[in-house]
């Protein structure tokens, strides 16, 4: 369990990321959100629409910031211009946190638009840490790095994704954004175990959970993030939870965007587990009988299997 820690800043609670089919909604009230994330790039704008909801949304609610560009583990230069409308937004916003990925985006000028990941090895680690230091003393506080879900592997890897994540954390001192389906999805796409992801993961630097919906196409997993949680995501939740404690969580939506009541309950679910876990007589029980969990695999995939076929003391 995650110990109270002078890196992190305080939780916000449950939150949802700000989409456009719920400004209304959303500033109807009642208020049954902690925060909102924003997706950095949609506000990086000179005016309009977007910026009137946005300043409207942040007068009654705490937001973060969320990117998508950055690309940190490019070999291009860092984006100056870039960086410097993401640090007038956050003027603007004056968000708990700034986050980004720990991916490659475009090399040689062309932008892939895709989040892709690295190779896991000493070069990359070293290239990484310096450059989120770059943006860090630009922006002057720390960066949170999120975890891809990915698809391929590199030859050229010395390390696993959680050592490298890790690493860069603890070399650049910044933060980390765990995304729980991102570390299923590419659990079952690698065959690795997603609770030894999480023991890898320094509790004292992870700032917020990510949960998303994602495609089970029988040989693979895609992250699409346009359905609801599944079950296995949940039972994943439940052991970060038990893991690193009350850490900001929320919901990434962002295809086939429901009604937002739809969100809230799914939001709900999210609290009750949290609720669940943290209470003293989850705590009680994980004490007595303590917890294992197996680890799913394409096979897993394909039957649907649960993270959650593990004995779970709460269960
Ligand atoms: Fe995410």
């Amino acid at each position: 369990m995650a110990a109270a820690s002078s890196l992190t800043h305080p939780p916000l609670g449950f939150g949802l990321g700000l989409r456009t089919d719920h400004y209304e909604s959303i500033l109807a009230g009642p208020r049954r959100v902690d925060w909102f994330e924003i997706i950095s790039e949609n506000y990086m704008v000179p005016g309009g629409k977007p910026l009137h909801f946005l300043d409207r949304v942040r007068a009654e609610y705490p937001l973060v910031m969320h990117g998508v560009s950055l690309s940190i583990g490019s070999t291009d230069p860092l984006n100056r211009d870039y960086l410097r409308d993401l640090k007038i937004l956050a003027e603007r916003v004056q968000p708990a946190w700034i986050s980004d990925h720990l991916c490659w985006g475009g090399v040689a000028g062309k932008n892939l638009h895709d989040l892709l990941p690295l190779p896991y090895n000493r070069e990359t680690l070293e290239h990484v840490a310096e450059r989120v230091q770059q943006v860090q003393d630009f922006l002057g506080r720390r960066l949170l790095l999120e975890n891809v879900s990915s698809y391929l592997t590199y030859k050229r890897s010395e390390m696993s994704e959680w050592e490298f994540l890790r690493e860069v954390s603890e070399r650049a001192d910044c933060l980390i954004l765990l995304d729980v389906n991102n570390i299923y999805v590419s659990s079952v796409n690698h065959g690795f175990n997603p609770i030894d992801y999480l023991e890898g993961i320094p509790a004292a630097r992870v700032q917020q959970f990510h949960l998303a919906g994602h495609r089970n196409l029988e040989t693979h997993i895609i992250d699409t993030h346009d359905e609801p949680i599944v079950d296995p995501v949940w039972n994943l939740y439940r052991e970060a939870v038990r893991r690193f404690g009350p850490v900001s969580t929320m919901i990434e939506r962002d295809d086939n965007i429901p009604p937002y009541e739809e969100l809230l309950t799914e939001l709900d679910h999210a609290r009750a587990i949290a609720r669940e876990v943290l209470s003293p007589d989850a705590k009680a029980r994980e004490g007595r009988n303590g917890c294992s969990i197996a680890a799913p695999s394409k096979a897993g995939a394909r039957r649907g299997a649960s993270v959650a076929a593990a004995r779970l003391p709460s269960e």
